[in-house]
């Protein structure tokens, strides 16, 4: 038994902040932006947005795509690092938001690592027969967890979500998932602050040593894609769609020259999405779906990284 994807949706909020809008609140420029990161744009949630509203029109969209009744939906995995709530989680959430009831949902706590974590969960539940349609979704609201007048971080990041249903099925689908974390690596990219107490303690806002962070995310990107390719037995030129985590369009053209993949072969987002974290790599699946430019029979190769650190692969046939 094996699982496959059947659909994908995606949900960006309305509001867009350019570079130019940003460059009137912090010391920074368009030219700036766009030359370290290759962001132009960004999307941010309305105040009144959660997390779980974005996962839920992510989810909508799937599931039509699917052409499955959430009622049928008996799993729901969320991948976030900005959950509506301490709890219950934003799957619980979701699942309510849905009309479904019964089924395991859980949330997943990988960073920008969350939905191929979630996935690789996701898979194993549907091939074990514990799950028979999943719902597998990555959802954001970054923009609450920035220090907007920190020029280092408030330009990296926005809103969205995305989400896949997965399906058993007699062929892969999914054919491999490999997730990675060395926890020692945890103060190089972080949010440190906690509830306790009743009290927001430590500083709740994201902090990052951004050269250390590029350096770790092309090692360990390239490296878990080749994992899976050896994993198969295939050799990378057999990659048609290379779906990275969209932090950086730098990082991303070093981990496809590393691969030896042309820039062609990767689906870029992060030019208008800026890093949505777990929203990342769905959003750009859904978008490649959408505009056929992925095809039936296609290799396409997922790999994530995100803050523990973590990081991981999947590899689909479509
Ligand atoms: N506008 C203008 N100048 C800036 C800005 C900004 N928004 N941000 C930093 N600078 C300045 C710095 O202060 C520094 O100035 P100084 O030389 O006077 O001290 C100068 O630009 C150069 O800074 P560097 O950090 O060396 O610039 P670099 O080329 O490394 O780019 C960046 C910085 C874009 C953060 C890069 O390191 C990066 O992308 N790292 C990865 C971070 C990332 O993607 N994190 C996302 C989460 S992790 C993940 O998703 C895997």
């Amino acid at each position: 038994m094996f699982s496959r994807i059947v659909g994908t949706g995606g949900y960006l909020p309305a509001r867009v902040v350019t570079n130019d809008e940003l460059a009137q609140r912090v010391e920074t420029s368009d030219e700036w932006i766009r030359t370290r990161t290759g962001i132009r744009q960004r999307y941010i949630a309305a105040p009144e947005e959660q997390t779980s509203d974005l996962a839920l029109a992510a989810a909508r969209g799937a599931l039509t795509a699917a052409d499955i009744a959430p009622s049928a939906i008996d799993l729901i995995v969320v991948a976030t690092t900005t959950p509506d709530m301490v709890f219950p989680s934003t799957a619980c959430i979701l699942q309510a938001k849905l009309g479904v009831h019964g089924g395991p949902a859980f949330d997943v706590q990988a960073v920008c690592s969350g939905f191929v974590y979630a996935l690789g969960l996701a898979d194993l539940m549907v091939k074990s027969g514990q799950a028979k349609n999943a719902l597998v979704v990555g959802a954001e609201v970054y923009s609450r967890i920035l220090d907007w007048n920190d020029r280092g971080t408030c330009v990296l990041f926005g809103d969205g979500a995305g989400a896949a249903v997965l399906t058993p099925a007699s062929a892969p689908g999914v054919m491999s998932s490999h997730l990675h974390a060395d926890g020692h690596y945890r103060a190089i990219l972080a949010v440190p602050g906690t509830v306790a107490n009743g009290e927001v303690s430590g500083r709740p806002l994201l902090t990052m040593e951004g050269n250390t962070v590029f350096k770790f995310a092309v090692k360990v990107l390239a490296e878990v894609a080749q994992e899976a390719l050896a994993a198969n037995e295939m050799p990378a030129s057999a990659i048609d769609w290379l779906i990275l985590h969209q932090a950086n369009l730098r990082i991303m053209d070093a981990t496809a020259k590393k691969l030896h993949l042309p820039h062609e072969k990767m689906v870029i987002t992060v030019d208008k999405h800026a890093n949505t974290s777990a929203a990342s790599i769905p959003l750009a699946l859904d978008l490649a779906v959408r505009d056929g430019r992925i095809r039936p029979g296609q290799h396409v190769m997922l790999a994530g990284v995100g803050g523990g650190f973590t990081w991981g692969s999947v590899l689909l046939r479509w």
